[in-house]
């Protein structure tokens, strides 16, 4: 069943953007003139000064990607000023509130005048060209007037989720030495207060380099200002004008940092610059989601991830959409929300994320087919492999077997989607993200970096540069050689496997390295473990993703103690609420099991690959065992995992 065709839906074929012999031409005009094919693309965005130089790439040496790089452009212009003639009445964000009584909707006219006041708040307090702002914010429309006040004044965002914990926030914050902080009083989810403010507070006890902080107020909960340094963003916004000079930046100037867990060590601070970056938002959001104006578009994710960046602000702003923001979660009150939601502000475009499917499809399809659903017209998925399962449950019961849908296959480095089907173009196997957009080349290499043909498996790289492409890590560019491009010489290295089929189809098969994707939230083992050796009862630790139904992937964490300390249920509980403090409850453990060894090499090296099968429960496979330390305690192990 996985591997049939679903053929594109005529109806969809004959409006889209792109359909099939569109496709071919932009794949063929892509790879043949490249400088040409994204000359023409450029002009999605609104330049001050046009690029006249479009692409310098050197994928080897010390890695430098530059696209665009004599133009001159403000994203916020492109997303604000530049619609206000043709619609600044239109609606550009509906904000569905956590509590479904409460919404709001915002014209492009109202959203450019509240990101002017906040740009010139922003300056009035020092912020200039290239200073990084912190933002630490819930999903309230308050979030892209802050991004996009900060692009109006050059300055850098860098986001950190809300779900993040002071720790997290605030090694974030000393990363790139923020001067400003953007955050809430409170946040609301699943009707429960996430208590922002307190968590900055607590953060910036070691973050100097922060002079002020601006509190949006949300839930009116009464917090802690601390005079000199904290301001209210209503204080600081009221007696700002409503227009502001955007700063002229250079297309290689940076819009944003976000950090994203890597392997090995710390976050790393993915840089996306502004030029290109525009372009690829633009480009993919239109076409993947064959974006026609006056349509509703919604992306239920959050703006602390990149897909809420390139999906929920830059690129439908960039194309005058109405993006819908969504504060609350899939299941509250009732796990009707989603398509009701849908059906109140009629969405003709819905993307999520494969977890939000699979906890959905345990309700039945009765919470579902309650609603109408009707104004959908495409579906689409990202984070995660989506099983051809979920596949097939959100095309029949969510689409009614009418909405193509696109499943997104991308990362935080790669700025926006670079290997999804195009609704027009492209058919559809259930599970498979199909081929990649015209102008991305990835192939998949063996490990010695030999570029695979045919129907095969392998790891999956990107032979070419796109605009959208991150530049580098903010303050290691020497990482970022060593992290993407040191693994297979010349080539930019995903840390994902991949299976190609007969028909040139990728089936991305999930990560080769030591990043695990719980719920579509992207975790370094490593963090984890320095989290829970970090404890004072822990002598050593070992994490593991373990397969899980409705995560994808669960945290699965081998525990050694230290000498002399009990393994109880007390300190189990201790431990996970140890994570989730250190990191953030998307870090929880699912799973921790009392290790009195690990099994390691002779050189010391711990074998992951063994616990990692241990975990799913597959012991008969174990392989070649005899380059053990100790073999011994991998039967341990395995007599006592935790199920
Ligand atoms: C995984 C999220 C399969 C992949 C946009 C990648 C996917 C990592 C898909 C990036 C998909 C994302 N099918 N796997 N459609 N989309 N992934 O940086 O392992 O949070 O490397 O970016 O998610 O996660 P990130």
């Amino acid at each position: 069943m996985a591997d049939d065709l679903i053929a594109v839906k005529t109806e969809i074929a004959a409006k889209a953007h792109v359909n099939t012999d569109r496709h071919r031409a932009m794949t063929e005009a892509a790879a043949k003139d490249p400088e040409g094919f994204w000359r023409e693309q450029s002009g999605r965005v609104a330049w001050m000064k046009a690029p006249t130089k479009i692409k310098s790439v050197d994928f080897t040496g010390d890695v430098s990607i530059r696209w665009y790089e004599d133009g001159v452009l403000n994203a916020s212009v492109s997303c604000l000023d530049r619609h206000l003639d043709t619609r600044g009445d239109q609606v550009a964000i509906i904000w569905e509130g956590d509590d479904p009584n409460s919404d709001v909707k915002v014209t492009y006219r109202d959203l450019h005048a509240r990101v002017c006041r906040l740009a010139n708040g922003l300056r009035e307090l020092g912020v200039k060209k290239g200073d990084r702002v912190c933002i630490y914010l819930p999903m309230i429309v308050e979030a892209a007037v802050a991004m996009l006040a900060c692009a109006r004044v050059g300055a850098i965002h860098s986001i950190v989720f809300g779900g993040f914990s002071a720790d997290s926030l605030a090694s974030r914050i000393q990363d790139s030495e923020c001067s400003v902080l953007i955050t809430a009083d409170e946040g609301r989810r699943g009707g429960r207060k996430v208590p922002l403010k307190t968590n900055a507070d607590d953060a910036l006890a070691t973050c100097p380099s922060i002079r002020h902080v601006i509190v949006a107020k949300n839930t009116g909960g009464s917090v802690p200002m601390q005079a000199g340094r904290d301001v209210m963003w209503d204080d600081l916004c009221a007696k700002q004008p409503a227009t502001c000079e955007p700063e002229p930046m250079g297309a290689e100037d940076p819009l944003f940092i976000l950090y994203t867990s890597g392997s090995t060590g710390k976050p790393k601070g993915v840089l996306h610059t502004t030029g290109g970056y525009m372009v690829w938002a633009s480009y993919t959001h239109e076409l993947v989601f064959d974006y026609r104006p006056g349509e509703i578009y919604w992306c239920t994710a959050d703006v602390g991830w990149v897909t809420g960046h390139t999906y929920i602000v830059y690129g439908p702003l960039a194309n005058g959409a109405t993006t819908l923001m969504f504060e609350g979660v899939p299941n509250y009150p009732s796990v009707s929300r989603f398509w009701e939601v849908v059906d109140k502000h009629q969405v003709n475009i819905f993307y999520t994320a494969p977890t939000a499917i699979r906890s959905l499809m345990r309700d039945g399809e009765a919470p579902v087919k309650k609603t109408s659903r009707a104004s959908l017209r495409i579906l689409g998925s990202v984070g995660e492999p989506i099983n051809p399962e979920a596949w097939l449950w959100y095309y029949r019961v969510v689409g009614d077997e009418r909405c193509p849908i696109v499943d997104t296959w991308w990362q935080t480095e790669t700025g926006g989607i670079l290997i999804s089907p195009l609704p027009g173009a492209v058919a559809q196997k259930p599970g498979s993200a199909t081929l990649p957009l015209p102008g991305v080349f990835p192939a998949l290499v063996d490990g010695e970096g030999k570029v695979l043909d045919g129907a095969t498996e392998g790891n999956l790289v990107l032979l070419d540069s796109w605009p959208g492409q991150m530049r580098t890590i903010y303050g290691d560019h020497a990482r970022f050689g060593q992290t993407y491009f040191s693994t297979f010489k010349g080539m930019y290295f995903t840390g994902d496997g991949a299976r190609r089929d007969k028909d040139g189809y990728y089936w991305i098969t999930g990560r080769v390295d030591d990043v695990i994707n719980v719920s579509g939230h992207r975790m370094g083992t490593a963090e984890i473990e320095s989290a829970l050796v970090a404890h004072p009862k822990v002598a050593e630790a070992a994490v593991v993703g373990m397969p899980h139904d409705l995560k994808g992937q669960g945290i699965y964490c081998y525990v050694t103690l230290k000498s002399g300390e009990e393994p109880t249920d007390a300190l189990r509980k201790e431990l996970v609420a140890w994570v989730r403090k250190e990191i953030g409850p998307i870090a929880s453990p699912d799973a921790i099991q009392w290790a009195p060894g690990l099994p390691k090499t002779r050189s010391g090296k711990i074998m992951r690959r063994i616990l990692r099968k241990i975990a799913a429960n597959e012991t008969d496979g174990l392989g070649d065992t005899s380059t053990l330390a100790d073999p011994g305690v991998v039967q341990e192990l395995i007599e006592n995992r935790v199920r």
